[in-house]
């Protein structure tokens, strides 16, 4: 018999650096007394930034959602934006803001981005732009997404909360796309406890996003757009700035325990992990998404769900339900059947990955997983012997 976990297991824990050396940058920060206002630590940190993604067009910001509302309102972007209905509800929450109608299509089964087929079907005259989600990590289909949004004219944002690190054909995905929002919210793999930064191509946006992130301020006496407040402070950027530094361990421990899951769960009938992605894409291993198949596992997504939390587990189902299920989404008109989406929404199920997690641990988490299934099945084996 297996226990429960003596400790809750969250799906994710934010790596810190060591305290002392997160209180030798604080020493600074005392120091100086400043404390946002484009401090010295986030002037520093942004070089850092577009040193590491290989462009000068970078804008920080306190979050990703006010990041992405920023960058749509920046771009002008305005009338329809076709998007993915499977994200975190911040995407549409973005174009909300900025009064934008969301077009929810549909997403490829795979690695669950959005399909570039269910795109072209749904440009019209009002189409502005794509916002696709590079969800989990895992990169668009992001030529074929190019090529229809030079042939229709339209702007080419990309939601890469999920994806830093991520490389493709070893290009960092800032330079895919007119945009790129990256979160570093305390949940993601990287994080400045909560932050966010736009990459772009056109260089003339940064000016319009730095006016937008502090009021429209341009000198002290003019005020040259309404803008907002979303502004990072110092303190997010020396955590963000010392994260840098232990990225690539992060990767390389999810690395391995991804080799776990997919070693210990791939055969499993009833659970379905994402093909391995093509050779040319650097991944960030930012989630474990599993797909349950009930029929065939012998129970729901839902019920593994709750029963893992019996053991202490406590995995997430990510994304469910679809943005376009949401109360206030509800009315938007939906015309793609989304039937991909749907499916995978009601079957997916995020498990615990994070730099702390022993590899006995996920060991433990698979033995768990599979144990289920083995009572489960007995129990409807059970059940056909009992009717007989
Ligand atoms: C896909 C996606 N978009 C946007 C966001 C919003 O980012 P933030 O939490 O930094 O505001 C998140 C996560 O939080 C996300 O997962």
């Amino acid at each position: 018999m297996i226990k429960a976990f003596d400790k809750p297991i969250y799906v994710t824990r934010p790596y810190l650096p060591k305290l002392e050396l997160f209180c030798d940058g604080l020493k600074d920060i005392w120091d100086s007394h400043w404390l946002t206002n484009n401090g010295p630590i986030l002037k520093r940190y942004a070089r850092e930034l577009a040193n590491y993604f290989e462009t000068d067009n970078v804008c920080l910001f306190n979050n990703g959602t006010l990041a992405l509302q920023i960058g749509l309102q920046g771009m002008g972007i305005s009338g329809e934006v076709i998007t993915t209905p499977f994200t975190f509800v911040a995407t549409t929450h973005a174009l909300f803001w900025n009064k934008i109608r969301p077009v929810f299509v549909d997403i490829e089964p795979d690695y669950y981005t959005l399909d570039p087929e269910k795109v072209e079907a749904a440009i019209t005259p009002w189409t502005t732009a794509i916002l696709a989600v590079h969800v989990f990590g895992h990169p668009c289909n992001v030529n074929v997404l190019a090529d229809i949004a030079r042939r229709h004219n339209l702007k080419l944002i990309y939601d890469a909360a999920h994806a830093f690190g991520v490389r493709v054909g070893n290009r960092s995905l800032a330079h895919f796309g007119d945009m790129s929002m990256f979160s570093f919210h305390a949940t993601k793999l990287y994080h400045s406890l909560e932050g966010g930064m736009l990459t772009f191509q056109d260089s003339g946006l940064k000016s319009i996003f730095d006016y937008l992130k502090n009021f429209g301020f341009e000198s002290e006496v003019e005020v040259v757009m309404p803008g907002t407040n979303a502004k990072m402070n110092e303190m997010q950027a020396l955590m963000g700035s010392m994260m840098l530094g232990y990225l690539d361990k992060l990767i390389e421990k999810r690395r391995k325990i991804t080799e776990i899951y997919r070693q210990r769960l791939n055969d499993i009938s009833g659970i379905r992990l994402p093909p391995s992605l093509p050779a040319d894409i650097t991944y960030n291993y930012a989630y474990m998404p599993i797909e349950v198949h009930e029929k065939e596992f012998g129970m729901s997504r839902d019920e593994l769900y709750e029963e893992l939390k019996k053991y202490n587990i406590f995995a997430r189902r990510y994304f469910y339900p679809l943005i376009c299920d949401y109360a206030c989404y509800r009315s938007v008109s939906v015309k793609d059947p989304l039937t991909v989406a749907r499916l995978v929404a009601s079957r997916v199920l995020t498990l615990p990955i994070y730099y702390d997690l022993s590899f006995d641990d996920v060991q433990r988490i698979c033995d768990i997983i599979i144990i289920l299934q083995s009572k489960e099945s007995n129990r409807q084996s059970t059940r056909v012997a009992t009717n007989i």
